[in-house]
């Protein structure tokens, strides 16, 4: 198991859930990313919340209820360019910034985030 796959239980599932609140929250001011999104906000911050406890080593409800993630492919229905993923990076990061969170815990999910958000561009 990576080390990412282990930070659940250091997480715990209420600062997730948290987490999750906190995004689709900021998500709400920003109209490039709310123009996107789905009118039910409540089932998509759940499935982020869902998503994130999965990837962090927790139960696999996330994929109980969609499959498997293809997170690249569910994507592709957006154009994703490096000013959007600003977006995206810049909303997590305040949403990060709300929960109280271990330094190194917060790095991981920051590294991952960074990451997961560069192979999510798909448009110039
Ligand atoms: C790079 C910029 C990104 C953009 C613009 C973006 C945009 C979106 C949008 C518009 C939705 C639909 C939400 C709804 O139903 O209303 C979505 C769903 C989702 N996103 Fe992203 N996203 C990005 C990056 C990420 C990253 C980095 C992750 C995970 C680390 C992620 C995980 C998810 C998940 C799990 C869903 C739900 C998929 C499903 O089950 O249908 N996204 N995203």
């Amino acid at each position: 198991m990576n080390s990412l796959g282990s930070l659940h239980p250091r997480i715990g599932e209420a600062s997730l859930q948290e987490l999750a609140k906190n995004f689709y929250e900021e998500v709400r001011k920003i109209p490039e990313l709310r123009s996107l999104n789905s009118e039910d906000l409540e089932a998509a911050e759940r499935r982020i919340y869902l998503f994130l406890v999965q990837v962090l080593g927790g139960p696999q409800t996330y994929s109980e209820e969609r499959g498997h993630p293809r997170l690249r492919m569910r994507h592709m229905q957006w154009e994703i360019d490096a000013k959007l993923r600003s977006y995206w990076m810049n909303t997590m990061l305040n949403a990060l910034d709300k929960v109280a969170l271990e330094q190194e815990v917060r790095e991981e999910l920051l590294n991952y985030f960074t990451q997961v958000t560069h192979a999510m561009i798909n448009h110039d």
